[in-house]
């Protein structure tokens, strides 16, 4: 009986289940590439871009605590799919600052390397506080990592 129960606990640890072991199997299972979401679009790159586009990935990690990059599930942050080409504030139900709103800033390179340098210097009172990232080749990987995942559209 108390064998039953034991392995019943090992292997069905139901709502117990801590969700710090969900976060650490996702980051382990990103870093083997295997089952990589990006593995794709990873595999048609050139062995030079893939070792940026990997840099890029890491460089991303502060952003995916607000903002959904592979999804379209709003967060603290907008998803950012679909992003490039787009003007600042394009997604539907997402409650913007008025001063990113009004800001008719176009995602591009330029744009991105401006605002994640220097978020508030490129559109003064918008509300996304993270870190600027100060390294321009992290810039430079991270955006070449974003126009590559970025693709496609957020569904409306
Ligand atoms: C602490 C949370 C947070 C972090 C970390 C963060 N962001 Fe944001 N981001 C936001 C919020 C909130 C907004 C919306 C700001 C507003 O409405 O003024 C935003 C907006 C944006 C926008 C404008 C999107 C649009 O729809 O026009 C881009 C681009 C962006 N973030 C990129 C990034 C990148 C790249 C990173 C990682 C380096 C990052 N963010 C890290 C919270 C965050």
């Amino acid at each position: 009986m108390s064998l039953r129960l034991f392995s019943f606990t090992l292997f069905f640890p139901g709502p117990a289940f801590p969700g710090w072991m969900v976060g650490v199997c996702l980051v382990a299972c990103l870093g083997v590439g295997g089952c990589n979401p990006y593995s794709e679009i990873r595999s048609e790159l050139s062995p030079a871009d893939q070792m940026r586009f990997d840099r890029g990935l890491r460089s991303a990690t502060p952003c995916w605590s607000c903002h959904d990059l592979t999804g379209d599930a709003i967060k603290v942050g907008p998803p950012l799919l679909g992003l490039f080409g787009q003007q600042a504030g394009f997604v539907k139900g997402f409650p913007y600052s008025p001063a990113l709103r009004a800001s008719r800033v176009v995602w591009e390179s330029g744009t991105l390397d401006r605002f994640l340098v220097d978020p508030q210097g490129l559109i003064p009172r918008n509300r996304m506080l993270s870190a600027p990232l100060v390294d321009s080749q992290s810039r430079t990987d991270l955006i070449f990592f974003l126009r590559l995942v970025s693709g496609r559209a957020p569904a409306d």
